[in-house]
């Protein structure tokens, strides 16, 4: 429906920006105008501005800024006809008069809206009685407890083929309209209509506006199918475009600054239970453009949560291609990924709200979702596939719509790609991890390779008192060796996963074999995150060796990103594995080295000098990778770098 000028000018008029906006935000006035604290973002100091003469608000920390119906739109997640409507009642302005076609489309709407209240109310009556024992029971035993019961207005719909179409044919609903709102099963194979849901835990969805216009039922049983059922596509309910639970998600959003996106029913329903309202699921498929733009409305980066195993990572990385196109600025999505095997449900029944909460406070973003697709989708081992690896990172930019994103996200991934390969590209000073500050890790010394200039721009800027600090430190640590450790203080739950391997690792440094002979002690009781690990190894005294570590790899620019805490567990694995191997196989061409020395001395034949010669060359290619690997500038003609 178009609205007149007139009638949204009507509106404004007779109601105040800082009345509307008031119900919402405590506003105190200053001059002519009024603060409050930012309804968009958490903050202490007021940002936000209202100006009933100009007749706008303005939000200085998020930088959003629009008039009445906007905030509303902005706020509570309603489309502009919905403001109007809504804004019109308050001001007490009437709607111009609907065309006759609309306006019985309308009165049939509101009818099924009618008819899907009486049945959920129906099925809400019937999980109290008798006949709903066994899934009160259910309800239970999954940790459901009557205050969520209530809550989700969840019901149970009585086995038989006739209880809910008897029940509404009492209160004179017609089999047309109930058929209409999908609740019988009808055909022209079907002598006799009846109930859609039989026997099945009964979840309400509901419209924006909080109203019942489908339902998702649950078997009881184990032989039943499907384990779901969902109500049609019908006038009320486009699944599509529904999100379950929006309405209580999106009263919850302010306080939360979020909205949380699971797979299914009972993951809401676990979520909200674990102290996040702010929960959500489509309804049996994946992630559509309409729901996702649904999300956009009421908050910028809703969190979405996948099962840690394979197929989940597909469905976020489908995820990640849906929001490509549609990305705005400041509008984007997160990716909180759950133990494998496990949905919200089941992490919250093994670990309780805790582990809920770590996940979902984990999630990452977007860009790394994407970076570690396509790290992750082929070997890098030959020039061919880097260059294909990059292709398919450039691809996935451009399919970004937004100029401005697109740059962002452009510039991010080469710099990236410069950290990645140790290559300098036109950007790779500019990011927060120069490529050429890597260099840093120590002074140039020995043949360059890969076209490196022994000064950069980037150099000098990297050269900060903590640089000089480590430079000049005498004691200085293998840093191949070095790194590896730094991750596994970093991310203790893929050391534990890796703790065989770290035992047989050889490592030539004593002060880092002596750390991970610690590590390897800490993690062997179950449940050490990052902090218990921090204060276990400052415990025994080895807190300044992981500080020295650390300043380290700062001075360096932090080439080696998947080090850090932050890093996505994926990325962390690819590049540690990789790194370990390599470690592993320079120490043996190293031991072979000696040992051909030694038998070149012993024996100067031309079998000896072909096997070291052999030994040499495999050497250099080996420090070759790993120079092209560290994002280093060179490799040294050293087998060990010093940190
Ligand atoms: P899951 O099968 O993962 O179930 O379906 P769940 O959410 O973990 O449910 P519980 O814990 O076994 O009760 C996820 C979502 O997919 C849709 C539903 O929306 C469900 O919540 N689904 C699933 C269907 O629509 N039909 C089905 O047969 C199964
Ligand atoms: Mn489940």
């Amino acid at each position: 429906m178009r609205f007149p000028p007139s009638l949204l000018d009507e509106i404004r008029a007779r109601l105040p920006v800082s009345d509307v906006v008031g119900r919402k935000v405590k506003l105190r006035r200053q001059g002519r105008e009024f603060i409050g604290l930012s309804p968009f973002n958490a903050e202490k100091t007021p940002s936000f501005t209202v100006s009933d003469q100009k007749g706008f608000y303005h939000c200085f920390s998020s930088g959003k800024h629009g008039d009445i119906f906007r905030f509303l739109m902005e706020t509570e997640g309603l489309s502009f006809p919905e403001a109007v409507e809504r804004l019109a009642g308050d001001a007490g302005v009437p709607m111009p008069k609907p065309d006759a076609y609309s306006e019985k489309r309308e009165r049939e709407r509101a009818g099924l809206l009618d008819v899907a209240e009486a049945a959920a109310a129906f099925f809400e009556r019937c999980l109290t009685e008798p006949g709903g024992a066994r899934a009160r029971d259910y309800l239970q035993e999954r940790g459901v407890d009557r205050k969520i019961q209530q809550q989700f207005r969840i019901g149970y719909a009585p086995g038989g083929r006739h209880a809910l179409k008897e029940h509404l044919g009492k209160l004179g609903i017609d089999n047309e309209a109930m058929a209409a709102a999908g609740l019988l099963i009808t055909g022209s194979d079907v002598a006799v209509p009846f109930d859609r849901f039989r026997d099945r835990l009964i979840f309400p969805i509901t419209n924006l506006q909080g109203r019942v216009i489908a339902f998702g039922g649950r078997a009881l049983q184990a032989d039943q199918q499907p384990k779901y059922l969902n109500s049609p596509e019908s006038e009320l309910f486009h699944k599509g475009r529904v999100l379950f639970n929006m309405t209580a998600a999106r009263r919850a959003v302010q306080e939360k600054g979020t909205i949380v996106v699971a797979e299914g029913y009972m993951d809401v329903v676990a979520l909200t239970r674990a102290g996040f309202a702010n929960a959500v699921a489509p309804l049996g498929t994946a992630l559509t453009e309409d729901q996702l733009a649904l999300l956009w409305r009421v908050t910028d980066e809703p969190v979405l949560c996948f099962d840690g195993d394979a197929a989940g990572l597909r469905a976020a990385f489908r995820s990640a291609d849906l929001a490509l196109p549609g990305l705005k600025a400041g509008k984007s999505l997160r990716f909180a990924m759950l133990p494998e095997g496990m949905d919200p449900d089941d992490l919250l029944r093994a670990d309780g709200p805790a582990a809920v909460a770590e996940v979902i406070g984990k999630a990452g973003p977007l860009a790394d979702m994407l970076w570690t697709r396509e790290v992750e989708a082929a070997p890098l081992d030959t020039p061919e596939r880097r260059a294909a690896f990059e292709a398919r990172l450039l691809e996935t930019v451009r399919r970004i719509a937004d100029e401005r994103v697109r740059r962002h996200y452009g510039e991010l991934f080469r710099d990236r790609l410069a950290q990645f390969f140790g290559r300098q590209s036109g950007v790779a000073g500019r990011g927060r991890r120069p490529a050429g500050a890597s260099r840093q890790w120590q002074p140039p010394r020995g043949r360059k390779q890969f076209g490196q200039a022994g000064a950069g721009p980037a150099a000098g800027r990297a050269s900060s008192d903590l640089v000089r600090r480590v430079a000049s430190e005498r004691r200085t640590l293998p840093r191949r060796e070095a790194i590896l450790m730094l991750a596994l203080v970093n991310h203790p739950a893929f050391l534990a996963d890796r703790a065989e391997m770290v035992a047989e690792m050889e490592i030539s440094n004593r002060e880092l074999a002596d750390l991970r002979d610690a590590l390897l002690d800490i993690v062997a009781s179950p449940d050490i995150d990052a902090p218990e690990l921090r204060r276990r190894l400052a415990g025994r005294g080895l807190e300044s060796l992981v500080e020295k570590l650390e300043a380290s790899w700062a001075a360096s620019g932090r080439a080696e990103w998947w080090v850090d805490s932050g890093a996505a567990s994926i990325d962390v694995e690819h590049a540690w594995d990789h790194t370990a191997a390599l470690h592993h196989k320079l120490v043996t061409l190293h031991r072979e080295l000696k040992a051909a020395e030694i038998a070149l001395q012993a024996e100067p034949s031309d079998e000896n000098l072909a096997r070291l010669f052999d030994i040499q060359t495999q050497l250099a290619n080996a420090e070759g990778t790993e120079a092209l690997m560290e994002g280093f500038g060179q490799a040294s003609g050293r087998s060990v770098r010093a940190f």
